[in-house]
C-alpha cells in the first residue's frame, strides 16, 4: 500500500473512544467543526477523568451520538461498531503515571484488554481505519538525541508499558491481518478542558487557590509540550493521510524543564517562587527526558502552530475563567488522591519559610 493510495480518505462515521477526556474531547470538536457531513459516536466509561461538561456544547448536533460503555466490554464494542462505521480513533486509556504507580490493574484492564477488544471488532467488521492514540513515554527515558518512529520501546513505568503493550497489540494486527492501522505518539498536551492531576492544571488551579505546587526531585526533567488543538490536528491529519502499518510522532518541539514551566506558572499566577514552591520526593523511576524526531509527520503535512508562551496563558486564562468546571473535580475522591500523592507536601502556603530546595 503506497501513501497515495490513502490520501484524502473520507470519513463518514467515527467511532471515538474516550471522547469525554481531554484530547478526546478537543478531537471530537474538531472533527465536527472542520468536517461538516460527518457522523461522531463517542464510547466512553465516564471514569474519573471523563467530564460530559467537556463536550456540552454538542448536545443538540445531531451529528453526535454518545454511547456509555467501556472499550473492554466487547458487547458494548460490538453494538457501536456494527451500527456502521468506517474509522475508529482510540483515546480511552488510563493515562496517569502516579496512579499506575498506585496500581496498574485499570491500566492493563483498559490500555491492553480494551485495545485488543476495540481492534478485533474492528477487524471483524472491516473498519476501514483504525487510529491508536499513543504517547511518547513508550520510548523511555532519553538522555540525549530524539526518538524516531522505529526506535525499540523501553517504557519504564506501568502506565507507558501498557500503552507500548497496546502499540505492539496494533502493529501486530497490522502484520497478522493486514488490518489498517496507524499509531501516532504524542507529547505531552496542555490546554483547556485537562484534568488538574497533570502537571500544568494542577499548578495553575493551585496557584489560583494561593497553595503550593508540588515539584517532584530536582525538577530538571524535560517534557516536550504540545498544546492540545495542534495534538487533535495531528491525529485528524494521520488518520486521513497516514499509511496503514505506520507509526506518527506528534511532539510540539517545545523541550522544557518542569522547573521551567513552574516558572512561568508562577510568574502568571502573580506568585513567588520563593513561597509557592515545594519540592516533593521524586515519582519512581521518573523518566528524565522525553524527545522525539517529528519529521515523519510533517513530512505528511501536519505541524504544530501555537507558540508555547501563547498556548501557556491561553490555558492560565482559561482556568482562571472556568472555575466552575475544575473546582468539583478537586473535591471529593480527588482531594483524597491529593492528600495521598502529596501527603509530604504542607497544603497551605508558609508565611515565612522559602519552599525551593
Ligand atoms: P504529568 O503532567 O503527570 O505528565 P507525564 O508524567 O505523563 O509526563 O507530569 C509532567 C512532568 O511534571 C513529569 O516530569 C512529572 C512532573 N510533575 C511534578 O513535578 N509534580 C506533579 O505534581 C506532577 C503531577 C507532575
Amino acid at each position: 500500500m503506497t501513501s497515495g493510495a490513502w490520501a484524502h480518505a473520507r470519513i463518514e462515521r467515527c467511532l471515538v473512544t474516550g471522547g469525554l477526556g481531554f484530547i478526546g474531547s478537543h478531537f471530537i470538536r474538531l472533527l465536527l467543526r472542520e468536517r461538516p457531513d460527518i457522523e461522531v459516536i463517542n464510547l466512553d466509561a465516564m471514569t474519573y477523568a471523563g467530564n460530559p461538561l467537556n463536550l456540552h456544547d454538542l448536545e443538540d448536533d445531531s451529528r453526535y451520538r454518545f454511547v456509555h460503555g467501556n472499550i473492554a466490554d466487547r458487547t458494548v464494542v460490538r453494538a457501536a461498531i456494527g451500527a456502521g462505521v468506517d474509522a475508529i480513533v482510540n483515546f480511552a486509556a488510563e493515562s496517569h503515571v502516579d496512579r499506575s504507580l498506585r496500581d496498574a490493574t485499570a491500566f492493563c484492564a483498559t490500555n491492553v484488554c480494551g485495545t485488543q477488544v476495540l481492534l478485533d471488532a474492528a477487524r471483524e467488521y472491516r473498519v476501514q481505519r483504525f487510529l491508536q492514540v499513543s504517547t511518547d513515554e513508550v520510548y523511555g527515558d532519553i538522555p540525549e538525541g530524539e526518538s524516531t518512529e522505529d526506535d525499540p520501546l523501553r517504557p519504564r513505568s506501568p502506565y507507558s508499558a501498557s500503552k507500548a503493550a497496546a502499540d505492539l497489540l496494533a502493529l501486530a494486527h497490522y502484520e497478522s491481518y493486514d488490518a489498517p492501522v496507524l499509531i501516532t505518539r504524542g507529547s505531552n498536551t496542555y490546554g483547556p478542558y485537562q484534568y488538574p492531576e497533570k502537571l500544568i492544571p494542577l499548578f495553575v488551579t493551585n496557584l489560583i487557590d494561593d497553595q503550593l505546587v508540588p515539584v517532584y526531585g530536582d525538577g530538571m526533567q524535560v517534557r516536550d509540550w504540545l498544546y492540545v488543538e495542534d495534538h487533535a490536528r495531528g491525529i485528524l491529519h494521520v488518520l486521513e493521510h497516514g499509511e496503514p502499518g505506520n507509526v506518527y510522532n506528534l511532539g510540539g518541539n517545545n523541550p522544557r524543564t518542569n522547573l521551567d514551566i513552574t516558572h512561568m506558572l508562577l510568574k502568571a499566577c502573580g506568585r513567588s517562587p520563593l513561597t509557592h514552591v515545594h519540592h516533593v520526593g521524586d515519582r519512581p523511576g521518573h523518566d528524565r527526558r522525553y524527545a522525539m524526531n517529528t519529521e515523519k509527520a510533517r513530512a505528511l503535512g501536519w505541524e504544530p502552530g501555537m507558540p508555547f508562551v501563547a498556548g501557556l496563558h491561553r490555558t492560565i486564562d482559561w482556568y482562571k475563567a472556568n472555575e466552575r468546571w475544575w473546582r468539583p473535580l478537586k473535591s471529593g475522591d480527588f482531594a483524597e488522591y491529593y492528600a495521598l500523592q502529596y501527603q509530604a507536601a504542607p497544603v497551605k502556603v508558609p508565611i515565612t519559610t522559602g519552599g525551593i530546595a
